[in-house]
């Protein structure tokens, strides 16, 4: 059975930085920086221009992801996209990259599988492991898996929508899983949910139980209007935050059982990127050094499935993560849903 390994990273952050204090200055949202650099970590986000889909933003992560495998993407066998913002309701985001990354183009056509995840936080952990197990069961040899989210426009910028708006941003970040024989790779994965808190976090934009599944208000024969309850994704904060930190050291401390390792054999830490704090305690808690814990969120804010390639990618440009070290993956949200990773490099 060959092994799953991460053979090539690629990220893409749109160019347009939004500060913390603009959505005083720009939108009047009764807010701050000091507020939000205070409770989460995060300084600054890039916003993608309208006219930007999240495939957009996948498309120069994907490309960079297989340039840096040292393939070409008509070697892909498999693209797994990881979205909660997915370019429309249906198809799904990676067909649309598969027509950008050009494998529909001229006279060779690469057909190739197309596949999303609607994982939200998580999606990227479930996309990996989803990767690993087609190439370990030997039917693919490149799986191409990218988390990528245009979150800015779903984000309510008034002072109602100021616990939500605040945290995220636009971005996307991608690796190739290859088959390989050398003794190296995805180690093993968890992955776990509980429908329970599935309301905690949530965009109720449509309800396909209605009729019809997007509430217009009474009047069905005009436009109707849409609520704002359901046009914005909606949060429990505090539940959010405190099972974030129990599941993330349950999901990290399962991984280390399974591969019998104790969690200081670690190099490196790729946490999700929801708020500083979260990451902080757990590196706390588990007595984790500062420089094993790599944080952007200062940056980014929470790009959802982009957070943790991202992070990955930064880090192996910049030589934080490099061949041979042992890396672990975390990451929890909306569903509840949260997965681990280990991955010898
Ligand atoms: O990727 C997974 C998904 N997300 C997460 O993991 C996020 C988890 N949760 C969190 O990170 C934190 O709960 C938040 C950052 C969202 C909120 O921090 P908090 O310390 O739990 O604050 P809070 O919700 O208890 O709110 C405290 C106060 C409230 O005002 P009152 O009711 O005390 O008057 C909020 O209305 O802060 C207010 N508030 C804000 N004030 C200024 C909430 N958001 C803001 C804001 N600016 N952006």
């Amino acid at each position: 059975m060959p092994n799953a390994y991460i053979s090539g990273a690629g990220s893409y952050i749109p160019p347009l930085v939004f500060k913390n204090d603009e959505f005083k200055t720009k939108y009047d949202m009764d807010t701050s920086h000091e507020w939000i650099e205070q409770r989460t970590g995060i300084q600054e986000r890039h916003f993608a221009e309208r006219g930007v889909a999240s495939s957009d933003l996948a498309l120069p992560a994907s490309q960079a992801a297989i340039k840096d495998a040292g393939l070409v993407p008509e070697d892909i066998d498999l693209i797994i996209f990881a979205t909660l913002s997915a370019d429309k309701a249906f198809p799904g985001s990676a067909v649309y990259l598969q027509k950008k990354l050009g494998l529909l183009d001229g006279e060779s056509k690469k057909f190739v599988a197309c596949l999303d995840v609607r994982n939200q936080c998580s999606g990227f952990l479930y996309s990996l492991s989803t990767a690993a197990a087609f190439i370990k069961s030997g039917q693919y040899k490149h799986v191409l898996v990218v988390g990528a989210e245009t979150h800015s426009a779903a984000l309510d910028f008034t002072t109602r929508g100021r616990t939500v708006a605040t945290l995220f941003g636009d971005g996307a970040g991608a690796v190739v899983v290859s088959a390989t024989e050398e003794d190296r790779g995805l180690r093993c994965s968890f992955l776990g949910a509980d429908g329970r808190y599935a309301e905690e976090l949530k965009l109720d934009l449509w309800n396909i139980a209605e009729r019809p599944y997007v509430d217009i208000g009474n009047d069905r024969s005009g436009p109707g209007t849409v609520r704002p309850e359901i046009l914005w994704p909606q949060m429990n904060g505090k539940v959010v935050f405190k099972n974030a930190i129990e599941r993330m050291i349950m999901a990290l401390m399962q991984a280390c059982w399974d591969q019998k390792i104790s969690h200081e054999e670690i190099d490196l830490f790729l946490f999700h990127q929801a708020n500083k704090r979260i990451n902080d305690y757990i590196a706390e808690q588990l007595g984790l050094p500062a420089h094993k814990v790599p944080s952007n969120i200062e940056r980014y804010g929470n790009t959802t499935a982009a957070t943790i390639p991202l992070l990955m990618d930064e880090c192996k440009r910049d030589g934080r993560l490099k061949k041979g070290m042992k890396v672990a993956c975390v990451a929890f949200g909306s569903g509840f849903t949260w997965g681990s990773a280990i991955i010898d490099w």
